[in-house]
């Protein structure tokens, strides 16, 4: 293929002789210029929605490792909120949003094609960072899963057990999934108009697939993704699509596949030799070194690396974390992980 992007060459199946790398959350608290920035607008939604200012800290983690890939600068709750729900962020908190547990509620939520109006920021962000990334960095557009944005529009806030969420499911499926219906069309719409601005890859994010069981992971995770994939498709069968479904399991077995996504995110509850063996045999897999890595770094952190790579070294391998880095990160740590998955030497 035609491409010098090494993300790109990973998600059409080939193999590299050391993994692309980017970080789920690269742009973030850990680094002293994303604060300041975040200081410069305010608070974290109002950088969001600040088109130069969300730029801005989108190319800060590229100027200061030249990860392979800037994923776009913005949340998966700003959906719910351009839909008509308020939100807001409590410091040291999280976030806050007004909640739906009745038909009556969903009634209330604006028409799908009015989210633009709220959302044209964002495509903005987009738009300058199409312009000013390295030629040789990819582009990432993203946004959540219906199930996980679902989690926080029905509880109003980020719960450990999403039990909210699955009582509406459980005493009033037809409200339930209607909502998913409606978070999937939106989803659609939003990730149509990202790649319209310059988005060469999305990322559809289910961080809490994993407390879906049985039947109610296929309904309410695999499907959606699914449907998102094929619409998305059928419109740009040159986009590449990235799913996370996390902390899946064995439900990871056979996701790439019956979802059509190019390529399977996985998180750090599954071992990279057993990724290798039933996962990466169906095409790309990104992941998945422990967060906490990154906190205490070392020769811990560098004999996981290592172990990750050349496990994922048969098959296409985009390396990453297993979820997003946090706030107490050594950014030292970050440079040594990139150093290391660099310098890698094939058995
Ligand atoms: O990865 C990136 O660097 C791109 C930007 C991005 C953010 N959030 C910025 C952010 C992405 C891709 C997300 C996705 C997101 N947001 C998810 C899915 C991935 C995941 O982490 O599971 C979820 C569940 C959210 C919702 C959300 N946003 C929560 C629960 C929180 C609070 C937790 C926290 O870390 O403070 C956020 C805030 C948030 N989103 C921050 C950032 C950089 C921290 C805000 C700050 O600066 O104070």
């Amino acid at each position: 293929m035609t491409t010098n992007k090494k993300i790109l060459k990973a998600l059409a199946g080939e193999v590299l002789d050391t993994p692309p790398i980017w970080m789920m959350r690269q742009a973030g608290r850990y680094l002293p210029e994303y604060r300041e920035t975040r200081a410069q607008a305010g608070d974290f939604l109002s950088l969001c929605y600040n088109s130069e200012l969300a730029a801005e800290v989108t190319l800060q983690p590229i100027r200061r490792y030249g990860f392979d890939a800037a994923i776009l600068f913005a949340d998966i709750l700003l959906l719910p909120q351009a839909l008509g729900a308020d939100l807001w962020f409590v410091t040291g908190e999280g976030p806050r949003l007004s909640t739906i547990n009745s038909t009556e509620e969903l009634k209330s939520l604006k028409p799908i094609s009015e989210i633009h109006d709220v959302l044209h920021p964002i495509y903005e962000t987009v738009r300058i960072l199409s312009k000013e990334l390295p030629k040789e960095t990819t582009l990432i557009g993203f946004a959540g899963a219906p199930w996980t944005v679902a989690t926080y529009m029905i509880a109003g806030r980020g719960t450990p057990d999403q039990k909210p969420a699955h009582d509406f499911k459980d005493n009033n499926v037809l409200a339930f999934e209607t909502l998913i219906e409606l978070l999937t069309k939106a989803t659609i719409e939003y990730l149509s108009a990202q790649i319209d601005a310059g988005a060469e890859v999305v990322k559809i994010f289910d961080s809490w697939a994993g407390s879906l069981k049985g039947d109610d992971f296929i309904k309410y995770a695999l499907e959606p993704t699914k449907t998102i994939v094929a619409e998305l498709k059928a419109k740009y069968p040159m986009v590449p699509i990235i799913a996370f479904p996390r902390q899946a399991g064995v439900a990871y077995k056979g996701f790439l596949k019956s979802t059509g996504a190019d390529c399977l995110a996985v998180d750090d509850s599954v071992a990279s030799a057993w990724v290798a063996k039933y996962l990466q045999i169906d095409g790309c897999i990104q992941g998945n070194l422990k967060s906490s890595h990154m906190v205490s770094g070392g020769q811990d952190m560098v004999d996981e690396i290592n172990t990750i790579v050349s496990d994922l070294s048969q098959g296409p391998h985009i390396f990453n974390l297993g979820h997003g880095i946090t706030p107490d990160a050594n950014p030292e740590n970050v440079a040594l992980m990139i150093e290391t998955i660099r310098n890698f030497k094939r058995s």
